[in-house]
């Protein structure tokens, strides 16, 4: 894995928000993987300068979410649909027909896992995936486990994650227990993979995913064997390492 230490969170959302950026103008239709949470909130913010000030283009460019919370509607407040509309999709050239993220409220999630799996493959798989990593080591919503999920699936939120998400909602009571995410083998197929990661919080996980045993205990280990997977992390993310 390429190590990009850089000062604090201005610095990785603008070294980051520069990569996703040459990655369009070299191909306008790419394949973009999105992820939520605070780690990409400033990527995004300047990814949407870069089109407001330098045109950059989104309007071939194809989006997939990693995740979504079970039975979220699209439009509540803490839907993962909603955070990328506030945070990107209503800010730029994007087009809707162009995004994708799994569908919580789908009747059927085996059916609705196995159709995003479908339709990324039809959309010739992910060119480039942007990460956040979990205190636990989780990327999307892999939680640790006994072994290495493969495509998108449901999985239960550990009381680690439930935790740490609590402050998007009103209480840990509010948190979805469930939530549908794409698998670490949909992960590992993405040709490359930024993950970004900020804070003392993470220098743990980010430990672990360096330097640890590749295991699906720490589900970002299994980043080592990918071919062209690149961290952006701030000095107090890198400080254990
Ligand atoms: C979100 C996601 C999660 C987050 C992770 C870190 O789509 O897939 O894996 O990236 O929980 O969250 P933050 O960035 O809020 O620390």
């Amino acid at each position: 894995m390429r190590i990009i230490k850089v000062k604090n969170y201005e610095k990785i959302s603008h070294s980051a928000a520069n990569v996703i950026a040459a990655q369009i103008l070299l191909k306008p239709d790419l394949v973009l993987g999105l992820a939520t949470g605070s780690s990409p909130i400033g990527i995004y913010e300047e990814l949407v300068k870069k089109h407001q000030l330098w045109d950059l283009d989104f309007s071939e460019v194809r989006t997939v979410n990693l995740d979504e919370y079970c039975g979220m509607e699209a439009e509540d407040l803490q839907s993962y649909h909603y955070f990328m509309r506030k945070h990107l999709f209503d800010k730029v050239n994007l087009k809707l027909e162009n995004v994708h993220l799994p569908d919580g409220k789908a009747s059927d999630i085996a059916e609705e896992c196995v159709n995003y799996d479908a339709m990324i493959r039809k959309l010739g798989g992910i060119d480039l995936q942007l990460l956040g990593i979990g205190r636990n080591g989780h990327i999307g919503f892999n939680e640790p486990s006994d072994s290495f999920p493969l495509g998108t699936h449901c999985v239960k939120l550990t009381s680690s994650t439930i935790e740490a998400n609590q402050r998007f909602f009103g209480s840990t009571g509010e948190v979805p227990r469930q939530a549908i995410t794409m698998g670490i083998g949909s992960i590992m197929k993405a040709r490359r993979i930024l993950l970004v990661a900020s804070g003392k919080d993470k220098a743990e996980a980010i430990r672990e995913m360096l330097t640890g045993p590749i295991t699906p205990k720490h589900p970002a280990s299994v980043l080592q064997l990918h071919p062209d997977a690149v961290l952006i992390g701030d000095e107090e993310a890198l400080s254990d390492y």
